[in-house]
């Protein structure tokens, strides 16, 4: 019998040092350990030995089953360590290999003319708002006092959604908002989307961008409004260009203006660009708020007054980077669009 424990020891350590790996390592140790294992069936037969020899023959197993058991351990514990280094290897990354080219967009000449202004009405101490592109009726028109039978309500100029929904056809109704909400003194700029239901041509697009101004405070006059526009005209289009104040008409303002611009060109001399008149082009629309707009937003016309302008940015944007058509903007060519 110790010639059988002996033999199983050396060949179950021998098996063990060549497995390959964990699950034949796993099959070996059963094959000598496990219930129905070699040592174990050795072990059943100790019935059958003299009294006397029992006990050093138990001893004798015990030696061997630790000695296997101690040999599986160790071989175990290096069969895992190399496949865990076979797994970091296999893992391992280049960090010096060069990265894949993720080709960048380009910022759109549109959003710069909008954080052009932004920044110059921020300087001025202006909030920035924003407001949503879907907008009620009533912000859009009502509350401006646009009244029933102006044509700018009418179907074939907006898009309804429902009819008390519409696609905002002007950044204006953002000044209902913010009236409704905050208290004078109010200094705001909102910029954005607007939609009119506009055939395409050179300078007309049924989706536009507007930016609005509103202030409104105790003793805000015509005054304030010319000085705001001058500062910002001068501030985007250089020190030698001037501005030019038309009467015209607004419901929601009173008095009521167009600006005009003095010719990017010539300066204002004449020349052939604006057939010889010194003005480019009408920028904005404007005036001092109307006070039943005020009082339609809860703001006490007796004791408040204010200026609001509304500017064309796609119409800026054309005028600043001499942009003779409005297609371009919206056709998202990248060629078109990393010029600016
Ligand atoms: N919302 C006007 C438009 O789309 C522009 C405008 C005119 C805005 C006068 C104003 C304003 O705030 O006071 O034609």
């Amino acid at each position: 019998m110790k010639d059988k424990l002996n033999s199983i020891k050396d060949s179950a350590l021998q098996d063990i040092k060549n497995a390959k790996d964990l699950k034949q390592l796993n099959e070996i140790k059963v094959k000598f350990l496990g219930k129905k294992g070699e040592l174990t069936k050795v072990l059943r037969n100790m019935g059958k030995l003299p009294k006397e020899e029992r006990p050093i023959m138990g001893k004798l197993a015990n030696e061997v089953r630790e000695a296997i058991e101690n040999e599986v351990t160790k071989i175990e514990e290096k069969l895992k360590d190399e496949l865990q280094k076979a797994k970091l290897e296999s893992e391992k990354i280049d960090i010096s290999m060069p990265g894949k080219n993720v080709p960048l967009g380009h910022r759109h000449p549109l959003i710069q003319v909008k954080e052009e202004l932004e920044n110059v009405f921020q300087n001025m101490g202006f909030d920035i708002v924003e407001g949503p592109e879907i907008e009620t009726v009533d912000n859009n028109f009502d509350a401006l006092n646009a009244p029933e039978n102006h044509p700018s309500r009418d179907m074939s100029d907006t898009f309804y959604i429902t009819n008390k929904i519409l696609l905002r056809t002007q950044t204006s109704p953002v000044q209902v908002r913010v009236m409704k909400q905050v208290k004078p003194p109010i200094k705001i700029v909102s910029a954005g989307r607007c939609f009119r239901f506009d055939d395409v041509d050179d300078t007309h697009s049924p989706m536009f961008h507007q930016l609005e101004c509103l202030v409104v405070d105790e003793g805000i006059t015509l005054a304030n409004l010319k000085h705001t526009i001058n500062v910002f005209v001068k501030e985007l289009f250089g020190e030698d260009i001037k501005t030019r104040f038309r009467p015209h008409y607004f419901p929601f303002t009173e008095p009521s203006a167009e600006v005009d611009v003095s010719c990017l060109e010539c300066k204002g001399k004449g020349c052939k660009a604006c057939n010889g008149t010194g003005w480019s082009m009408e920028i904005l629309g404007c005036g001092m708020v109307h006070p039943k707009v005020l009082e339609n937003c809860g703001i006490d016309s007796e004791v408040y007054s204010g200026f609001a302008f509304g500017l064309g940015i796609d119409r800026l944007t054309m005028a600043k980077y001499e942009i003779d058509n409005i297609r371009l903007l919206f056709e998202n060519d990248m060629r078109f669009i990393k010029q600016f």
